[in-house]
């Protein structure tokens, strides 16, 4: 089960993807001190215990698990760590599509980082040749980022999505395209295995989630044909002064 520490911040060096983070070995073999923020309270709630159940003699610092919206990173409460006012990286794992906006997140990053300190998001872009050529591909994306609950602002290809950055003030931005079979096709046979299990032990879900994650299944496999969505490794770096 992961645990959702969307945002990390280390407060000295590496960043740790962080599905479970108080065993996660980046954690003890940096001494990495890590915020985690999650808007969901159920996911704030489990973790929390985790942390205080599962490893109570935990060697290295403990990381701390705010509820927080990261697209208003300012408004949530004890962020900064007073120790040290400033983090060193920001990551944001697999969500940032969805917050409202993933532009206001970057925003509200770049003042509590640190000269140089960088932005990381494993995110997802629309395809360069999905956009002018196919303009019902389009509104199909649109009606399924709306039932995704994925801004429509945030669906920009490469090139916009590094132009915006640069305009809200990070240099040195880097893509690395994720090849779609991986990442939109595994989720796909995930999603598949999982209602094939359920129908398989008799357990039902309730007709809303069924309908979710046959739109979610049927859209990864849109997707995992290429040209429509890409899933990249975003990074970025506030500049020296
Ligand atoms: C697609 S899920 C990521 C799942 C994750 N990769 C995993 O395997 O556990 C996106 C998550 O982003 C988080 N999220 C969405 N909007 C957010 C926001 N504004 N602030 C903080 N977290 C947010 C939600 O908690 C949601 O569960």
């Amino acid at each position: 089960m992961p645990l959702y520490a969307y945002l990390t911040f280390p407060a000295r060096t590496i960043t740790c993807q962080s599905h479970d983070t108080n065993q996660n070995p980046h954690l003890e073999r940096y001494g990495c001190y890590v915020t985690g923020i999650t808007n969901e309270t159920t996911q704030h709630t489990l973790a929390t215990s985790r942390l205080t159940t599962r490893s109570p003699t935990h060697p290295g610092p403990r990381p701390r698990l705010l509820l927080g919206d990261a697209s208003n990173l300012a408004s949530t409460p004890n962020l900064l760590p007073p120790a040290s006012p400033l983090f060193d990286a920001i990551l944001s794992i697999d969500s940032a599509y969805h917050y409202n906006t993933r532009w206001s997140f970057l925003a509200s990053a770049l003042p509590i980082l640190r000269p140089s300190g960088s932005v990381a998001l494993a995110d997802v872009a629309l395809h360069p040749v999905a956009v002018p050529t196919t303009p019902w591909r389009r509104w199909a994306l649109r009606a399924v980022c709306a039932m995704g609950r994925i801004p429509f602002e945030n669906m920009v290809t490469r090139a916009e999505y590094e132009a915006r950055m640069r305009t809200i003030g990070f240099v040195d931005v880097k893509f690395e395209v994720v090849p779609p079979e991986k990442v939109f096709g595994g989720l796909a046979e995930f999603i598949k295995r999982q209602r094939q299990k359920c129908e398989e032990v008799g357990v039902r879900t309730a007709p809303v989630t069924s309908v979710g994650l046959a739109v979610v299944e049927w859209m990864c496999g849109w997707f995992r044909g290429g040209e429509v969505c890409e899933f990249v490794i975003v990074s970025g770096r506030k500049a020296d002064k």
